[in-house]
């Protein structure tokens, strides 16, 4: 069994990008590429996520803007804001950082935002180009996970992948990108949910398995056929006695029991975390180079 390596892999990437903003931007005199981002209410694994994406953003040399507002905030008021973030000049792409709050109309909020900033690429503008192939911005844990299989040349073409869970900003996109006629796309692709039955029968048959159910520790090595590629997407923070901070982060599939038997391995953390982070930073790149 090999880890993919998520971390190493979004610590190079960062690397590429701090050089084309030094190269591209700062030696021609033109400003850092600013990302910002909208964080309603006081969730605390919100504001871990945008901590860790002001911080990336600061080593790849960006410049990052945080609005913070009240969870009391009305959809109204949230709105006003996405439109001030769409028509400053100053500010490259942003996102509104999900789950919002109950009462505020999500979907009005991302619908709002302009396509051309919309770095966490869930606007149905994006969403829609994404389908047909066409440039686009990617939601960044799909972009992530398939940067990821590309920089460890793992071949998806005629390959079954199985995605468990499909939700808007992972289990969906990534079925549509990895069936896309694109390279690390070409593959056959089945999409699992809480409506699928015999889901391990599915399993067993996939040379990929993607999983993003936010069910801790749901894939075991039963699930598994020998030598696929998992890709653990899921990530809880489960009380721990033996660790400094009391807790450790574990994902959806049993890694100790699993790790055993596949190719390869995303760990968490240190998988999917950081290269969805990264992808993000990706975008931003994009998005102050106008590319979409
Ligand atoms: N590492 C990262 O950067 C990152 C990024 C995003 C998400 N995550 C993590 O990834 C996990 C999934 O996130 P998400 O936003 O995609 O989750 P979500 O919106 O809650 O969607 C979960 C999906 O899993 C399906 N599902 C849940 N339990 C199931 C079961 N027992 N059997 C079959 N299907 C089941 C649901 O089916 P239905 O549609 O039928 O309800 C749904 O499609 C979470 O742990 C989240 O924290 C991590």
């Amino acid at each position: 069994m090999k880890l993919l390596d998520g971390k190493l892999i979004s610590g190079q990437i960062k690397t590429e990008i701090a050089e084309t903003v030094k190269r591209d931007f700062l030696d021609k005199g033109r400003n850092a590429p600013h990302i910002a981002a909208v964080l309603v209410g006081d969730d605390p694994a919100s504001h871990s996520y945008v901590t860790g994406k002001e911080k990336a953003c600061r080593e790849v040399g960006f410049i990052s803007s945080v609005y913070r507002y009240p969870s009391q905030i009305t959809t109204e008021k949230l709105s006003e804001v996405v439109t001030f973030l769409n028509n400053d000049p100053e500010i490259d792409g942003f996102i509104v950082q999900l789950p919002l709050p109950a009462h505020i109309d999500e979907q009005k909020i991302i619908q709002q935002i302009d396509p051309c900033k919309d770095i966490d690429g869930f606007h149905p503008a994006n969403l829609g180009k994404m389908m047909l192939g066409l440039p686009s911005y990617l939601p960044a844990t799909p972009f992530g996970i398939i940067t990821l299989l590309e920089r460890y040349q793992i071949e998806t073409r005629g390959k079954h992948c199985v995605v468990l869970g499909r939700s808007h900003i992972v289990g969906t996109p990534v079925s549509i990108l990895l069936s896309r006629k694109a390279s690390f796309g070409n593959a056959t692709v089945t999409l699992c949910h809480s409506f699928t039955t015999d889901m391990p029968s599915i399993t067993r048959q996939a040379d990929i398995l993607i999983v993003a159910l936010g069910k801790q520790g749901f894939v075991t090595d039963e699930m598994v056929k020998k030598d696929a590629v998992v890709i653990d997407v899921g990530i809880h923070r489960v009380p721990a006695d033996d660790t400094r901070s009391g807790f450790r982060y574990q994902g959806d599939v049993d890694f100790d029991k699993v790790a055993g038997k596949c190719s390869f391995i995303t760990p968490v953390p240190g998988g999917i975390g950081p290269m969805t982070v990264v992808s993000l930073l990706q975008n931003g790149l994009k998005a102050a180079q106008k590319e979409v």
